[in-house]
């Protein structure tokens, strides 16, 4: 789908998307439309539902006194409630729509109404954002699919008396949709295809951004000692990887500490010999959602060269049931030194951040340090998939998280860490144990594991178990993987951390 910036214009085909307020209050550009059709715009409100109320979408054929062969009304609410997330979403519900009813170009009337926020460029760039993250699709696999089956839409043209913002505003939200969209691949792909060698291949690819991109193998690993995370790969006969990846957009002071981003990349979790039943399994191939969210991020602030200096890693795993597994009651040596004691070898992504969060604080000495992590199933029983899980040691942190999350539409709800909580980790035979033993307070006790191996660095847990992958389509986010992180951490990053 291609998407442009226009001034005003009469389209002489497709669609003509124009929006209502509440209480049937037509836009400018509608009530035009309506006297030119002798009323035909007011009758079809009339005699059906549609109130302009927010979400609401009503598609009439244009009378024959219009050149258009649609019109589509969408209703906008209150005025003043219109902000940027608003446009985003009603420009993920219009692709949808259009898609949905088989057209092929569309042209979006954006005109303003009293007591809407939003400037004119801003609001065409962000309800272009919206269309662009809603018409993403994973399809490269149906070989079969019959033209009426795929969507229809080719251009969507947005109509605004300021395109030259509209353009300067959407260039970078475009980088953003392309470090989402990245994330949305890499999360789709299938185990067979996306496994440790081959996801750290996808990071190096970051180097045409401008990303540093490092990986280390097995050797180094060992070398470096992460024997928790080793252990956790030890089973499968495709090599674990840790990837580093550095975008250096900010100062360049010796003491310009980046931010740091870690992520949980278990390509595909069977459970280890504490296997998984067959039932749903195949859902572990989104095991790595998390270092696929860090990539994507990468991707989105080298693409929009954020002033900002970010480090991101990630630590990559297939966790295999074999004859070289790692059996439950092995002990084994992470890199800061601590033992833990594996008495669930499917507990496996906190033995991997555990060495991946060291490492990183060790050699970077970062601001903060935020992980992601499809951690636990614990974490969808307590929210479901409205709100990721939010760990962390530092107030402001965790505030930023929540605003950031509020803002883009990817809530993030905090729970809590305690040393009572912490307690319940002490294992009996090493310094640690990679589960407490019951199923109480499963989320918060393994953020307690990961605690332990952060030193005191401001740092949040992001447990998305809930919110990597969706059963249904939502206003920016079809179905299937969402890339829930990738929005929230860049504007995290841009609200606070760039000079
Ligand atoms: N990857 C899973 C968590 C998960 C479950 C993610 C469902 C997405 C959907 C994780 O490695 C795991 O298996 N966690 C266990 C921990 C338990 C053994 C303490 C769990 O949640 O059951
Ligand atoms: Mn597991
Ligand atoms: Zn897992």
């Amino acid at each position: 789908m291609k998407i442009a910036f226009a001034a005003p214009s009469q389209p002489k085909s497709g669609t003509i998307v124009v929006g209502v307020l509440e209480n049937r209050k037509l836009s400018p550009t509608g009530a035009v439309l309506d006297k030119q059709s002798g009323g035909a715009l007011t009758r079809a409100m009339s005699s059906s539902r549609f109130s302009g109320r927010k979400d609401d979408v009503l598609g009439v054929l244009a009378p024959t006194q219009l050149p258009v062969g649609r019109v589509l009304l969408i209703g906008l609410g209150k005025a003043e409630a219109i902000d940027l997330a608003a446009l985003q979403g009603l420009g993920g519900n219009i692709v949808a729509h259009l898609n949905n009813v088989g057209e092929s170009e569309a042209w979006v009337a954006l005109d303003r109404f009293d007591g809407m926020k939003p400037k004119a460029g801003d609001a065409a760039a962000n309800l272009a954002f919206g269309a662009r993250l809603r018409a993403y699709r994973f399809d490269k696999y149906r070989t079969k699919e019959k033209a009426e089956q795929k969507p229809t839409l080719k251009t969507l043209t947005l109509m605004t008396r300021d395109e030259a913002g509209a353009k300067r505003a959407f260039a970078p939200l475009e980088k953003v949709a392309e470090g989402v969209f990245f994330t949305r691949d890499l999360v789709s792909e299938p185990a067979n295809i996306i496994y440790p060698e081959t996801l750290a291949q996808a990071a190096r690819s970051l180097e045409k951004v401008g990303v540093d991109v490092e990986v280390l193998d097995v050797k180094e690993m060992k070398k470096l000692g992460m024997g928790a995370l080793l252990g956790v790969g030890q089973g499968s006969a495709r090599p674990p990887r840790l990837v580093v990846m550095q975008w250096k957009g900010g100062s360049k002071a010796k003491n310009a500490e980046p931010l740091a981003f870690i992520g949980k990349g278990v390509t595909f979790d069977t459970g280890g010999i504490s296997i998984k039943p067959a039932d749903g399994m195949w859902d572990m191939k989104w095991d790595m959602g998390g270092a696929g969210v860090v990539i994507g991020l990468m991707r989105a602030l080298a693409g929009r060269k954020a002033k900002v200096n970010a480090v991101g890693v990630i630590g990559l795993v297939e966790n295999m049931p074999s004859g070289t597994a790692q059996r439950p009651g092995d002990i084994v040596k992470s890199m800061s030194g601590q033992t833990v004691e594996v008495l669930n070898t499917d507990a496996e992504g906190r033995l991997v951040l555990a060495d991946a969060l060291w490492y990183c604080k060790d050699r970077f000495k970062p601001k903060l340090m935020v992980d992601l992590a499809t951690l636990t199933g614990a974490i969808i029983i307590a929210l479901g998939s409205e709100h990721a899980g939010l760990f962390s040691n530092n107030d402001e942190l965790a505030q930023r998280l929540v605003a950031a999350g509020a803002a883009v539409g990817e809530k993030v709800w905090r729970l809590p860490l305690a040393d009572a909580y912490d307690r319940m980790m002490d294992s009996e035979a090493a310094d640690i144990k990679n589960i407490s033993g019951g199923r109480e307070a499963s989320s918060i006790t393994a953020a307690q594991f990961l605690q332990r191996f952060v030193d005191g660095v401001p740092w949040a847990h992001l447990d998305i178990a809930g919110t990597t992958w969706s059963k249904k389509d939502a206003p920016t986010v079809p179905k299937g993987a969402t890339a829930f992180g990738v929005r929230l951490l860049e504007h995290f990053v841009a609200e606070h951390y760039e000079r």
